[in-house]
């Protein structure tokens, strides 16, 4: 499985990770399922699992992703070889989810997922998101301070723009930006960050790769996608990962899965090489 830089960290990570929120959130598969879910993605070849706190179904289910990462992972025997990626910064009250970036629940968050990790330190810490409320320098400091502590490696960024990762890194080194992004949904390429990040020595983690939550059919509705597809014996969902990975060295796409043959297709997506023509005719392809 080809490996990827995850920004300045010097860890090589797999270039295609695992979203695990699909485990966790309503409608998740049973326990032993999720846990095939792990099992066939690490056995795959997998390295690179992105969680939260809040992937889960409301307050008092919180860390359910985490914890049934780590159970997966010391089942396996492969909690000291895969690098989990998780996130604070979100409160789960209900069906939807709501921003809480104070500084006093980012910190009461990271060590809840300390110890629903079972780790000493978090190898990579995302601030899930901007908190309208909150002064992002506020929030990044905290980050900050959990990392001088040692209770996190690396500080993350979701859901950001060119402006405020600007602001965030003149407080911390910030070592990755994950956002929404796929084939049908190319914002960070435009506004910037995938090439800020680039520049910066960041990795760009694409959440939502192949359309989304429910939103996976999307990407075999579109001709071109279909076409390119049938061109390499590929999935359209395949063939959105391959793009993707086409698009930059610094990219690590995490696709969701809550069903095995999910995973298989996604680690799949890695072996595809598109040529320059099939790349053209994908980023043509307007949101
Ligand atoms: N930072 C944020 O705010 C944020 C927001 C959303 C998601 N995320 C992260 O990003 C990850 C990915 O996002 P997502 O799960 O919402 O959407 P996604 O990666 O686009 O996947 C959506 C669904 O597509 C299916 N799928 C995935 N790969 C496939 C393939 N190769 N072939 C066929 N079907 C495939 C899976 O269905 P099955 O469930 O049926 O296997 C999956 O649940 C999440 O798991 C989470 O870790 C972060």
């Amino acid at each position: 499985m080809h490996k990827r830089r995850l920004g300045a960290t010097g860890v090589e990570v797999t270039a295609i990770g695992l979203g695990a929120m699909p485990l966790s959130i309503s409608g998740r598969p049973t326990e032993d399922q999720a846990i095939d879910v792990i099992r066939a993605y690490v056995e795959g070849g997998g390295n690179f699992i992105d969680t939260a706190n809040v992937y889960c179904i409301n307050t008092r289910d919180l860390g359910h992703n985490e914890r049934l990462i780590c159970k997966a992972l010391e089942i396996l025997g492969r909690a000291a070889d895969v690098y989990v990626a998780t996130k604070g910064g979100l409160t789960k009250e209900g069906s939807g989810w709501d921003c809480d970036a104070r500084p006093e629940w980012l910190r009461a968050s990271c060590e809840r997922s300390l110890r629903d990790l079972k780790t000493a330190s978090i190898f990579l810490y995302q601030l899930h998101a901007p908190d309208s409320n909150v002064p992002l320098a506020d929030s990044v400091g905290e980050l900050a301070r959990l990392r001088s502590e040692g209770k996190i490696g690396h500080i993350g960024l979701s859901n950001v723009n060119v402006t405020e990762i600007d602001t965030a890194l003149k407080i911390a080194p910030i070592i990755s930006v994950q956002n929404k992004c796929n084939v049908l949904l190319k914002k960070s390429f435009r506004n910037g960050v995938v090439e800020l990040c680039a520049r910066k020595g960041m990795a760009f983690i694409p959440h939502s790769p192949v359309g989304g939550h429910g939103q996976q059919g999307r990407m075999g509705e579109s001709g071109v996608i279909r076409d390119v597809a049938a061109r390499h014996g590929a999935s359209p969902q395949q063939i959105a990962l391959a793009w993707l990975l086409g698009k930059g060295d610094h990219i690590i796409p995490i696709p969701g899965a809550s069903r095995v043959a999910s995973v298989v297709s996604s680690l799949g997506a890695a072996e595809i090489g598109l040529d320059t023509g099939d790349m053209q005719a994908l980023d043509r392809l307007s949101d």
